[in-house]
């Protein structure tokens, strides 16, 4: 288990390219399993996910194959840290997601409704619950079951069971919670191929799950509405081959964003969507950090003074619970008290006490966090929880008085592409312990 430390205190200043998006890269690559021929993915970033998805696919009778990166290819065109990748199904006879690596990558369950749908059976390890919260996945099976799949458990699995072909009709997705991403994007592909139209009311709205819906498009599949809460398919017989290029990570263009503002530096953000991250502007901005851009380029620069927020996560385009605990980071340092409310999951706030343990003064209260600003943060040895938790303690560390060691830093390995290159490049003093 690899550690960082990191020397706080450097002013960040220089350009990062942002990667293509792991969210939405996951239920990408499981929707080619869907296709009859090669799917063609740019901007796939190189992720422990992404490691655990492609495995998951050759298990499944995939051959993925990854391209050195073009050293003609176009700059403008997104990020060129990564060749494209190709994938094409050989062999439909195994449909089965095993539990050791559902438990190391909960996406895995977005095979499910393209198996579903594809081969007409699936056995998918249920996922346990995880350090955010329990993440049920009780939604994406009763969609499933909507279009006609039916399901049992056996010894920790979901089987799923197709009789004939799926069947198209209108059904509401929403839980108790709001929509549900990964599920919208399940019951999604899951109806691309089913018979007849399909109408998902309280769909998920995010751009991940628009990514999704264009690459499907791409290979045949009829779908309008992604993007709004009610997403209409018209099932189609089979989805063909397609070349996609994968949108930018919001999540780590937001991280990045606060990373410039907690050091109070100046940062060139390329291959971002400033649109994907509007609630975050409005957040940041009310702190006092100065956002502009030009064309794919976001400029962040942040004055010393932080001025205490509200804030709410919120299913998009609310601001999203994937920063809240970098935002937290942030206000940490603000000058007064700030609120920070999760509705999305109540119980994600790990990352608190790793806080507390670097001099913050934060105290939760159910779903709420109040944080009250303090003049500095300093070094300490803390502990990585989940992926976005790490994220909170690097930015917290960057802005720290002294030096700070993050353990069990797999974590960040999961969901930041070369985060330590990025970060070095641009300034920070950050090294990577490794463990013999
Ligand atoms: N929920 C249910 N039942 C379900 C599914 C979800 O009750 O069947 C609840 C969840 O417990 C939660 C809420 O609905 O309270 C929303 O969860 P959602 O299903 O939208 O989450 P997800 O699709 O499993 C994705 C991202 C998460 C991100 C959430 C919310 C991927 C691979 N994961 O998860 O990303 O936090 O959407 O935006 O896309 C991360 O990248 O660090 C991460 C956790």
């Amino acid at each position: 288990m690899d550690s960082f430390l990191i020397h706080g205190g450097n002013r960040l200043k220089g350009r990062v390219e942002i990667s293509g998006s792991k969210n939405s890269a996951l239920p990408i690559l499981a929707a080619t399993l869907m296709a009859e021929g090669r799917t063609r993915l740019h901007g796939v970033p190189r992720l422990s996910d992404i490691d655990s998805m492609i495995k998951l696919l050759g298990e499944l009778g995939c051959h993925v194959h990854r391209h050195e990166p073009d050293p003609a290819a176009k700059q403008s065109d997104g990020p060129v840290l990564n060749g494209p990748l190709d994938i094409e199904v050989q062999d439909e006879r195994k449909s089965e997601a095993r539990y050791e690596i559902v438990k190391t990558m909960r996406a895995s369950i977005c095979v499910l409704g393209p198996i579903l749908a594809k081969r007409g059976e699936a056995v998918i390890a249920l996922p346990g619950g995880c350090a955010i919260g329990d993440r049920p996945v009780d939604l994406h099976v009763r969609g499933l079951q909507k279009l006609g799949a039916e399901f049992r458990l056996e010894n920790g699995n979901i089987c799923g069971k197709v009789h004939g072909r799926l069947k198209g009709c209108r059904m509401y997705l929403g839980g108790a919670q709001g929509p549900t991403v990964l599920g919208t994007v399940n019951v999604m592909c899951a109806a691309t191929l089913a018979e007849g139209e399909t109408v998902l009311v309280g769909a998920a709205c995010e751009p991940e799950v628009v990514d999704c819906a264009e690459l499907l498009i791409k290979m045949g599949a009829q779908i309008k509405g992604h993007g709004t809460p009610e997403i209409r398919i018209e099932g189609v017989d089979k989805l063909h081959e397609a070349e996609h290029r994968i949108i930018p990570d919001r999540i780590e263009c937001g991280t990045f964003m606060i990373a410039a503002a907690i050091t109070n530096g100046e940062l060139e953000l390329k291959h971002c969507n400033l649109d994907h991250l509007i609630a975050v502007q409005d957040r940041l901005e009310e702190v006092g950090v100065k956002l502009s851009r030009e064309n794919g380029t976001i400029f962040v620069a942040s004055a010393r003074r932080l001025n205490p927020v509200e804030m709410t996560t919120q299913p998009y385009p609310g601001f999203p619970t994937d920063l809240q605990a970098q935002l937290m980071a942030l206000l940490c340092l603000g000058d007064g008290i700030s609120v920070i409310t999760e509705r999305v999951f109540p119980d994600r706030f790990l990352h608190v006490g790793e806080l507390n343990r670097m001099g913050a003064r934060v105290r939760k209260e159910g779903a709420t966090a109040v944080v009250q600003g303090v003049k500095e943060l300093q070094g300490a040895t803390v502990m990585a929880s989940d992926l976005r938790a790490s994220a909170a303690l690097v930015l917290a560390a960057l802005a720290a008085k002294g030096t700070t060691r993050i353990d069990r830093v797999y974590h960040i390995d999961r969901g930041y592409e070369k985060i330590e290159q990025k970060l070095r490049a641009v300034g920070a003093d950050i090294e990577r312990i490794k463990e013999p």
